[in-house]
């Protein structure tokens, strides 16, 4: 079988505020199709990994590549090309209070400067991308008129409404009830298998990364199931971070067999939540 190409990779990433690294000689390479799950603790650097993804931060050490070209002599212009392959959902959601759910969602397809698709367009893919999300009938309200929950979803929906490539999610389910929760990883399983697009999320939440590890949307019988180990791994694999380095990158077996007493410590407790919900 052919390699399947290169998405996202770091090279010997360091990324410093005032002298202290926040990433910190950072490696990794993802390809189409994997999965990734970033654990840490806040402050481990799981978001300005992602912001580093994006372009947002630069480097003072290293390459970041994506779709297999060193982004480092890009002009702010070519970024703007390379994000709209990149669909992300920032940290508390990121929505515009003043603007509705329709705009909202339709707003990276309004901003994009190189190829914005014509307004009957724009209008199909922001309903559809809504309806993804089954929050179809909200179009014309306001962020402040949604619940927590449902503020997430349109930032999912706004996340994928390009067709992403690759979607990064920051910590997606941070600040929701363990229902919530649920929906939302759901959500995050249904869009992966769907539009076969590469995920990383990040998450303080381990039983987040255990679902999405071990489950799957079926788009034929539109319900969630375990995954078919026959077809091998899944291609998730969880990297813990601590203070910008990996202490940790595996699987999940590998994971929960591991004596690294900071990495089990920080998994354990999850593991009891999990347990509970169960
Ligand atoms: N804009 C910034 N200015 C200064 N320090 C920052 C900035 N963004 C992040 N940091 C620091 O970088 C480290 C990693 O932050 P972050 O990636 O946000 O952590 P988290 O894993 O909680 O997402 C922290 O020590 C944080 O204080
Ligand atoms: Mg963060």
């Amino acid at each position: 079988m052919a390699e399947r190409r290169p998405i996202l990779e770091f090279e010997n990433v360091t990324v410093s505020f005032a002298g202290a690294p926040a990433l910190d000689n950072l490696s990794f390479l993802v390809r189409e199709g994997d999965s990734r799950i970033i654990l840490g603790a806040a402050g481990s650097g799981k978001s300005v990994l992602m912001k580093t993804a994006l372009g947002l931060l630069k480097p003072d050490r290293g390459r970041v590549k994506v779709f297999g070209e060193d982004t480092s002599h890009l002009s702010e212009t070519q970024w703007f090309a390379v994000r709209r392959k990149l669909g992300v959902l920032f940290q508390e959601g990121g929505l515009f209070d003043s603007l509705t759910i329709e705009e909202n969602v339709a707003y990276p397809l309004e901003n994009n400067r190189v190829n914005r698709p014509s307004s009957e367009e724009i209008f199909e893919r922001t309903k559809e991308a809504l309806e993804f999300v089954e929050l179809g009938e909200t179009l014309d309200k306001v962020p402040s008129e949604l619940s927590g929950g449902m503020r997430r979803r349109v930032g999912i929906a706004r996340a994928m409404v390009t067709n992403p490539t690759l979607t990064l999610y920051d910590s997606p389910t941070a600040g929701l009830d363990p229902i919530t929760s649920y929906t939302i990883v759901a959500l995050i399983a249904k869009e992966r298998c769907v539009h076969n697009t590469t995920t990383m999320i990040a998450t303080h939440r381990y039983q987040d990364g255990h679902f999405l590890a071990n489950y799957t949307y079926n788009d034929k019988t539109h319900r969630i199931e375990p995954v078919n180990r026959d077809g091998g791994d899944a291609g998730t694999r969880f990297w813990v971070l601590r203070s910008g380095h990996f202490a940790f990158e595996g699987t999940q077996s590998e994971l929960e067999e591991t004596r690294d007493p900071y990495v089990r410590n920080f998994m354990k407790p999850r593991m009891k939540t999990y347990g509970k919900q169960e």
